[in-house]
This record gives C-alpha cells, structure tokens and sequence, in this order.
C-alpha cells in the first residue's frame, strides 16, 4: 500500500534518511521502532507531506505521493497524529475534532463521522464541552485519534502516541490503537516502548541511522537478539551485529 523505495531525504544539511527501503501492507498495523535520532519522525513528515525525497520512490496505492502536499496526503486518505501535541486548548473537545473534518463539505457527513469517533472513544462523548485544555495528555491523545477519523483515513500514522504518558495511560492509547486497526485502518505507528510497539504490531520494522536494519512480524523483531545489542550502543550492520562503546541510545526492549 505504501511504499519507500530507496529514499534519501533530510533537512538540507545532508542527508538523514539513506535509502529506506519499506513496504506498509494494506490492514498491516507496522511498528517502526529505533534509537533516538534514527531517522523515525523524518520518516513519518515524508508520509504527511511535511518533507520530501530527495532521491527514491515515494508511492501510496501506486500514486507518487513523494512531491504531494499535506493537503493532498489528506486527500489520498492519509492521516498524521504528530509526536507533539497539538489540540487548541481553547477550543472545546468536539470543536477540535470536528476541525479534522476540514475537508469535508458535508455537514451530514461531519455528524456521522463525529458520531462514529465519539463511540470509539467515549472520552470525546463525555467531554464533548469541556475545553480540550482540561483534559488530562491520555485523554488529549484519544481527542487527537477522533480528530484524525474524521477524514475517513486509511492509513493512520502516529508518532509516540504514548510519549509522556504514565503506564496505565500508555496502556489506554495502546488499546486504542487496537482497536482503530480492529476497525479496519491500517496504521504506521513510531513507539519509543519498544515491547508494547512490537507487541501491538502485525510487522516489525527496526530502523538505525537512517536505514531499516530489521524486520519481521512485531514478535520476531521483538525475539531478534540483535535487538538487545542495540538498544544497549552497539549497531546492526547487513545484518551482523557490532559492538560499540558509544552512548547508549534507549532503554533497551525489556525496560517499561
Ligand atoms: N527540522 C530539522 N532540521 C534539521 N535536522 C533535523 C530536524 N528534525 C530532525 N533533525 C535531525 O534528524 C535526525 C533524525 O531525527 P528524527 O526526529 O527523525 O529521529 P527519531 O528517530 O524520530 O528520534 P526520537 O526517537 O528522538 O523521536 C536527528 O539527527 C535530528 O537532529
Ligand atoms: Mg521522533
């Protein structure tokens, strides 16, 4: 459904991403996991249009998406729920959301698609009034996950929804997420809790200085013992893994 080709792509001093080569299958929830700094969020700015390739394939459903606008990402059926929050915290609970339908002239369509997020997370029903500045940041993310809905999205792309989050939140939007893919979205997810990411997903992707080092279903990648070696400084190289004494980069897949 998505696909990276080869894809070189950074912020003009050189390049961050060097030749990912990715496949985000139809009804897949993919997991891409790494170090800090990995190329991980720069990957997902090149999904939403935020950042373009430089060099290589960008294509979705077999569209060239790599020159297209946020706009018309949105279009395609694409829809983005950044690392950093960002609901209007003035703004009530179902004024936010609604302001996902922004391309949605039809204002029956709007009713049905809110009514639709709101029975999904129940959050949205319950505080519908409130201003989403005095929800708690869980309760933020299940507003930003009914916002993303509304454009009927067929790929959800989220980055660290659970970032901030303590455990039972985190557990929350991790059942959220089940249960958004339950309905039918596929989802590119980012997490930084390597376990509970991988856990979740159908397929396991393990990215390292801009490149994919790893893959296989979320367990196998979870089971790889590359993976122990590094999230503890060590590096994947072709598939050998090499020891380092650099920094260490994130807790390693065990740790909460
Ligand atoms: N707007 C930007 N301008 C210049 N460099 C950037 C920008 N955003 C990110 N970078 C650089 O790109 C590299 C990869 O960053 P990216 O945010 O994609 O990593 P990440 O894998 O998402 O890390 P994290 O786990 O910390 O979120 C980093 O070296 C970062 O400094
Ligand atoms: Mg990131």
């Amino acid at each position: 459904m998505l696909v990276f080709g080869d894809v070189f792509a950074g912020y003009g001093g050189g390049d961050i991403l060097r030749g990912v080569d990715l496949v985000v299958e139809e009804h897949s929830l993919t997991c891409v996991v790494g170090p800090n700094g990995a190329g991980k969020s720069t990957l997902m700015k090149l999904v939403s249009g935020l950042l373009h390739p430089r060099v290589g394939k960008l294509e979705f459903n077999g569209t060239p998406i790599g020159k297209a606008s946020p706009r018309q990402i949105v279009k395609q059926g694409i829809v983005q729920v950044m690392q950093a929050r960002n609901l209007f915290p003035e703004l009530t609970v179902r004024e936010n959301v609604e302001l996902g339908a922004f391309l949605v002239s039809d204002s029956s369509l709007v009713r049905k698609r809110y009514d639709e997020a709101s029975e999904m997370f129940p959050i949205v029903k319950d505080r519908a009034k409130d201003r989403a500045g005095a929800l708690s940041g869980g309760q933020q993310r299940m507003v930003e996950f009914a916002r993303a809905l509304m454009t009927d999205p067929v790929l959800v792309c989220l980055d660290e929804p659970s970032m901030g989050l303590e455990p039972r939140a985190a557990r929350t939007i991790y059942q959220s997420i089940r249960t958004m893919h339950a309905a039918g979205r596929s989802i590119l997810l980012v997490e930084q809790n390597v376990r509970a990411g991988l856990e979740l997903a159908t397929h396991g992707v393990v990215m390292e200085n801009g490149r994919v080092r790893l893959e296989g279903t979320g367990m196998e990648v979870l089971n790889n013992p590359q993976m122990r070696t590094l999230y503890l400084g060590g590096t994947i190289e072709e598939g050998k893994v090499a020891s380092s004494t650099g920094a260490h980069a994130a807790a390693p897949p065990g740790a909460p």
